[in-house]
């Protein structure tokens, strides 16, 4: 889509903007097992995570690595501008693009039926406050905007913390019902997620708005950070004040980071409502299901790697598996089949709310449930690394990873208080440039990269084994329960595909129709030919397809709600050597809260790649 835009109306740079993740420097070893130390002592301090009280985490030096630590290249890699500024003639497909009303003041609380509404100790009135009754102005980004870098946490220098903390103290001591103010700003999110808005702007007002599960996901959290990002600018007079990202993908910034959790009674981004189990030196699960696994720090940094890989590479091949369900205009954000959250929405970044909650509190607040999460200053940090993780995808592959191009997608938008409190009106249009958003990342190595699983058991001939034992997905009656671990014999389209047929298609295992409650937490694994060698397998091993978790948020008077995910294993099936089998077993693990989840279909198919 990008490349078709036209140059025109921005100046133009001499240097061309850097990418977050450059495909030669990372293809050199594909198979490389990254090797890290987690008490070695500290060589570089670039590569250590420098809080004396976190584990030391040593990366050996690759070339990906030295390529992205140095800070100049970062500074050199700016101001490489460009974008396209007239995109209003795109025509809109089919369907409705989803618009957030242009009446704020239709906005609802979010009274309804939470698990536990009754301690829902943030409150759940998440409307806006009205300050005129003026329909938002379509807003325009900056045409030559001041350029904001943001920075990875565990790197920020002290200065940099300093006034980052006086920012959202500055946020902290405005008046309550200030649009700018910490508790408004939080409110915002309660207010897209939890049942505030509906569809009336676009003729559905019985049906609600929900920004989380579906294609807007990416975009609606880059607009809103945007804004957050310049109000903080704007309240420390420093239009050039970036938010920091929590650099959870690399192994030095595994931890929550020391910032957050410094000097708690005079620090404005402590947060008391966090997991005290989880605070530093404690390392972030990226597959976090509710409990500790009690994995060591080498064991945990392996399984975090290799699971974003197969967040970020082998199940996000496509662009409706990385951005999620195309939601529009008239769908039902708890019935429909449009209801799918793409791969790191419904992964690391669902785990990462969940590990960082308190699991002490009713509704795990802060940032365990949607309602609250918006109250903890962390919320933005890891969204700012979520909303890298949309640059590095498309960085990764520029061929096949794509933005979507639908005009249900480009017009979508949603309403805000920019940081001159004018109430704008902003499109997912805009958002797919951060360039000509006026902001980047500080470069960090991305060392999952090179960190693809590997086999358990290879060429084990499970499927052949487990004929007649294993029931076949065409004998079982689906709903299926998943109150217990299910086994089914799935059949494949094709066996022994080539490499030319492997990059015309790829081979996705399907979960389809995952009926559950929407407020509760839950978490399923699943896994193809694993072997029961009494060897616990993880997201390190192959035989480990991903895994489809949601947090809870309520959602009006309903409490079910339908969901599916989807599964690359062309790769698996490869590195398991099953390549010839004409069928595989497939394992769906509930992990937490499925005891009411039924499953309504699995199936294996060729998906062509576009
Ligand atoms: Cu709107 Cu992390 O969720």
């Amino acid at each position: 889509m990008m490349a078709s835009l036209a140059l025109s109306s921005l100046p133009t740079s001499t240097t061309t903007k850097k990418p977050l993740f450059s495909k030669t420097s990372s293809h050199v070893k594909p198979f490389h097992r990254f090797k890290v130390s987690c008490n070695a002592p500290a060589d570089n301090n670039d590569k250590t995570v420098n809080n004396s009280d976190t584990p030391k985490l040593i990366l050996p030096k690759t070339p990906l690595e030295t390529q992205n630590v140095d800070r100049r290249n970062l500074l050199l890699g700016l101001g490489g501008l460009y974008g396209a500024a007239n995109l209003t003639t795109i025509p809109s497909a089919f369907g409705i693009p989803i618009a957030a009303p242009d009446n704020i003041s239709d906005c609802v609380a979010a009274t309804s039926n939470l698990r536990n509404s009754k301690d829902a100790i943030r409150g759940l009135a998440c409307c806006p406050p009205v300050l005129s009754t003026n329909k938002p102005m379509d807003y325009v980004l900056p045409s030559n905007p001041v350029i904001r870098v943001r920075p990875a946490a565990q790197k920020a220098t002290a200065d940099y913390i300093a006034k980052y903390q006086q920012a959202i103290q500055a946020m902290k001591d405005l008046p309550e019902d200030h649009p700018h103010s910490w508790k408004q700003q939080g409110k915002i999110h309660c207010a897209y997620c939890n049942g505030g808005y509906n569809q009336e702007q676009s003729g559905y007002p019985n049906l609600q708005l929900q920004i989380h599960n579906s294609w807007l996901f990416f975009p609606f959290h880059r607009w809103y950070l945007y804004f957050y990002e310049k109000i903080l600018g704007k309240l420390i007079n420093d239009p050039t004040f970036a938010l920091p990202y929590w650099n959870w993908d690399n192994p030095t910034g595994m931890v929550i980071p020391a910032m957050f959790e410094q000097n708690s009674k005079t620090n404005s981004l402590f947060d008391p409502l966090r997991d005290a189990k989880h605070l530093p030196p404690s390392i972030f699960d990226v597959e976090y299901a509710g409990a500790d696994t009690g994995a060591t720090c080498i064991d945990q940094i392996a399984i975090n790697l290799s699971s974003m890989y197969r967040q970020m590479v082998t199940n996000s091949t496509d662009t409706k598996r990385f951005f999620g369900g195309e939601f529009v205009a008239g769908n039902d954000p708890l019935a429909s089949e449009f209801n799918v959250a793409g791969t790191v929405e419904a992964g690391v970044h669902t785990a990462a709310h969940r590990w960082v909650g308190n699991s002490r509190m009713a509704n795990s607040e802060d940032m365990g449930n949607f309602y609250s999460a918006g109250y903890d200053p962390l919320f933005y940090v890891h969204h700012a690394n979520v909303d890298r993780m949309w640059q590095i995808w498309k960085d990764i592959d520029k061929k096949t990873h794509k933005d979507p191009t639908s005009g249900d997608w480009l017009n979508a938008s949603y309403v805000f208080y920019d940081e001159n409190e004018n109430l704008v009106r902003v499109y997912n249009r805009d958002c797919v440039d951060i360039n000509r958003m006026g902001y980047d990342y500080e470069r960090s190595a991305i060392p999952w990269i090179r960190s693809r699983p590997t086999a358990h058991a290879k060429g084990a001939n499970v499927a052949a084994k487990s004929a007649g034992i294993v029931q076949k997905v065409e004998d079982i009656v689906f709903p299926l329960k998943l109150n217990k671990i299910v086994k089914v014999l799935v059949k494949r389209p094709a066996t022994n595909r080539t490499k030319e047929e492997k990059e015309k298609a790829n081979e996705l295992l399907f979960v389809n129709g995952i009926t559950f409650d929407a407020e509760r937490f839950l978490k399923i694994d699943v896994f193809v030919n694993d072997v029961d060698d009494g060897i616990q397998t993880t997201a390190a091993d192959s035989e480990f397809a991903g895994s489809f978790a949601q947090l809870p948020h309520n959602h009006g008077d309903k409490m079910f709600m339908r969901s599916g995910a989807a599964f690359g294993i062309t790769e698996l099936l490869e590195d398991i050597e099953a390549e010839g089998d004409d069928s595989v077993v497939v394992t769906l693990v509930p992990r937490t809260g499925c005891d009411e989840v039924t499953i309504g279909e699995i199936k294996i198919q060729l998906v062509p790649i576009v």
